[in-house]
């Protein structure tokens, strides 16, 4: 499952950028986060973990270039997405308390939660700065606020649906809408910002901006989705991730909420009742979720689901001119959206 060529363009440089961004400002303290982007081990010598797959700014760099821009100038958003979307990542682990994560220890696994949020938060400024710092080169003064607010508002966004899914957490009456709604803030919001951004800096027309915007969200949906089976049925070796890590800790991800309406008798009963406790689930309550799951179905629904999102994400470009190449790399980048392993 390949990612768009023109990702291949754009990485070298973005990742130059990244490193630039995050500087040491001569404090030891920046090591936690080039330790969480793979640049250094938990020693500070090199090594050569992976700081992602870079999809928000990869998002946002396609964008600018799909719609006639030339995609150098959105790179300071493309910096800026990075760091927001590490920053929740960062604060994410600490409260799914993931001890793991892209194959390695977490920053608070290793440095405790309370470095872990300074880490995080760090991470945070560092993102607006680089919008600010760079973003004014070849930009007008309005266009960078109007990304600037685009960006906070996406980044509040995000910390709503972080609360909600906090929220939902053991609450076995979650519907599908509530879960629609809390996915579409904690990871559509970025995706949205992130084609937004890329469409805002590379042509003035707004109604395009706003179309790519829309389809960003709508892939936040199917890239959610995936994620939540990746975290029920995804191999450690691929993910980086324990696996049935989700299940484990009970999180309302979309196969729990399905099964938990779509299950009927003893099978409904054993879900509510291992849900409703706190405690984590163990190996054995793990093989009977897994296999409740099996009989209503649920992978298949949420399949189903991520590709009815894809679509929805792919017809909001239809009325645009975009180049053939374009084009195909947009569909591409959805399909990686709906089938990824990683
Ligand atoms: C993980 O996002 C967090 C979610 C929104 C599901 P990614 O899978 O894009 O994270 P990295 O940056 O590639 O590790
Ligand atoms: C991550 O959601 C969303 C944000 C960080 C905003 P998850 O908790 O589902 O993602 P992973 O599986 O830990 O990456
Ligand atoms: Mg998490
Ligand atoms: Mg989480």
């Amino acid at each position: 499952m390949a990612l768009p060529k023109s990702f291949d363009t754009y990485q070298p440089t973005l990742e130059t950028r990244l490193k630039s961004a995050i500087g040491d400002r001569g404090l030891p303290f920046y090591d936690m986060l080039r330790y969480h982007m793979g640049w250094i081990d938990q020693e500070g010598r090199p090594s050569n973990g992976s700081w992602g797959k870079g999809l928000r700014p990869l998002m946002c760099l396609l964008a600018c270039e799909a719609v006639g821009g030339e995609w150098r100038k959105a790179l300071p958003a493309a910096v800026a997405l990075e760091l927001v979307h590490n920053f929740s990542l960062i604060h994410d682990d600490i409260q799914d308390g993931d001890t793991e994560r892209r194959h390695r220890a977490t920053v608070w696994h290793l440095w405790g939660p309370a470095q872990g949020i300074n880490a995080g938060d760090s991470m945070r400024g560092l993102g607006t700065l680089a919008l600010l710092r760079e973003g004014v080169n070849g930009h007008s003064k309005e266009k960078l606020f109007v990304a600037l607010e685009a960006l906070e508002s996406a980044c509040l966004e995000m910390i709503e649906g972080q609360y909600l899914d906090i929220s939902y957490e053991n609450r076995t009456e979650t519907t599908i809408d509530e879960y629609l709604d809390m996915i579409s803030r904690k990871t559509g919001a970025l995706m949205e910002c992130s084609f937004y951004l890329g469409a805002l800096l590379g042509t003035g027309d707004m109604g395009v901006v706003d179309s790519f915007g829309r389809c960003g969200r709508d892939l936040g949906l199917v890239f959610q989705i995936r994620d939540d089976c990746l975290g029920v049925w995804g191999l450690e070796e691929s993910t980086g991730k324990p696996i049935a890590a989700d299940i484990k800790r009970k999180k309302m991800c979309l196969p729990i909420v399905y099964a938990l309406h779509g299950a009927k008798g003893h099978d409904k009963k054993d879900l509510c009742r291992m849900y409703n406790s706190r405690n984590a689930a163990g190996d054995d309550e793990v093989n009977e979720i897994l296999e409740i799951f099996d009989r209503v179905g649920a992978q298949i629904y949420c399949q189903s689901l991520a590709r009815e999102y894809c679509g929805r994400a792919l017809a909001e470009l239809e009325g645009i001119d975009l180049s053939t190449s374009m084009r195909s790399e947009l569909s591409e980048l959805a399909t990686f959206f709906l089938e990824r392993e990683h």
